[in-house]
């Protein structure tokens, strides 16, 4: 089993993000913990959901508030436990299987131990054949599974996931719910976002639900799906969130927050 968690709990503290002269995280506050399984932030388009995910990697930092990782913010611990595969993943110029060879020695793995992870992860991810192959001549959808792969062969405690299976089609969808599924129940804390209603639900312990800058809700995915709280998840579920009557479900209120 694992020491002391390193990066568990993580904390938001009243977080407010600036982009431009705009407000795009507003008074966020929110906690991760272990036993509350993979946690799945939903919400609309521009909700603001890539944007907490980079807060809890430390990739960008708060213009008020604060990020928390095991009740420190220290960004040096953090990065060698927590891994983040962005919408765009980045992969080296190599080949397929020394992305994940190298990813490995960077943590200090010993040799003979790096390739036998890295074949092992690059067969989980469907991608053995393709092991030589210049990592860059991958498809899209590829690529993103590689990019999965090496996250999941360096073990972290904590995983971050910006829409792992957008543009993939359903099988490799399936596959990369698989790979996370067995990154949870190997005890690495998952963090993701997703556009798809359905995959929250299949892979769901919790869910946040963001909309405009704001976190609505927060609370165990069964209670959510049955009977959401917040009048805008609500709307969400029903699929009656779109943007051009957004107006129109507002509370008085809300529209002057958010004004
Ligand atoms: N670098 C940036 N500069 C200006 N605005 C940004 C930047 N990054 C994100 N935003 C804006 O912040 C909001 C939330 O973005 P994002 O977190 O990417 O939303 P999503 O929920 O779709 O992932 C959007 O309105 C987006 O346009
Ligand atoms: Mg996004």
């Amino acid at each position: 089993m694992r020491t002391a968690p390193k990066t568990l709990p993580l904390e938001l503290h009243a977080v407010s993000l600036k982009a431009g002269d705009k407000w795009v995280i507003k008074d966020l506050s929110c906690r991760f913990e272990a036993a509350a399984g993979c946690s799945v932030i939903i919400g609309p388009n521009g909700a603001g959901k890539s944007l907490l995910l980079k807060l809890c990697h430390g990739l960008i930092s708060p213009e008020k508030g604060r990020v928390s990782w095991a009740g420190g913010a220290d960004p040096g611990l953090r990065g060698q436990h927590q891994a983040m595969v962005l919408q765009r993943p980045v992969l080296l110029r190599r080949s397929v299987r020394a992305n994940v060879t190298f990813a490995l020695k960077v943590k200090g793995v010993e040799k003979a131990e790096r390739r036998r992870r890295a074949d092992q992860a690059l067969a989980r991810a469907g991608l053995s054949r393709y092991a030589q192959r210049p990592a860059r001549l991958l498809s899209f959808g590829e690529q993103q599974r590689l990019a999965l792969a090496r996250a999941w062969a360096v073990r972290p405690e904590m995983l971050l996931l910006d829409e792992p299976s957008a543009n993939l089609d359903p099988a490799a969808t399936h596959l990369v719910e698989e790979i996370i599924q067995d990154t949870a129940a190997a005890g690495t804390k998952v963090i993701m976002t997703t556009h798809d209603l359905h995959q929250a639900r299949r892979l769901a312990g919790e869910i946040l639900f963001m909309h405009r800058g704001r976190l609505k809700e927060q609370a165990p995915a069964a209670r959510f799906f049955e009977a959401p709280e917040n009048d805008l998840a609500q709307a969400f579920l029903r699929g009656e969130l779109l943007w051009w009557r957004r107006r129109s479900i507002y509370a008085p209120d809300e529209q002057r927050k958010d004004a």
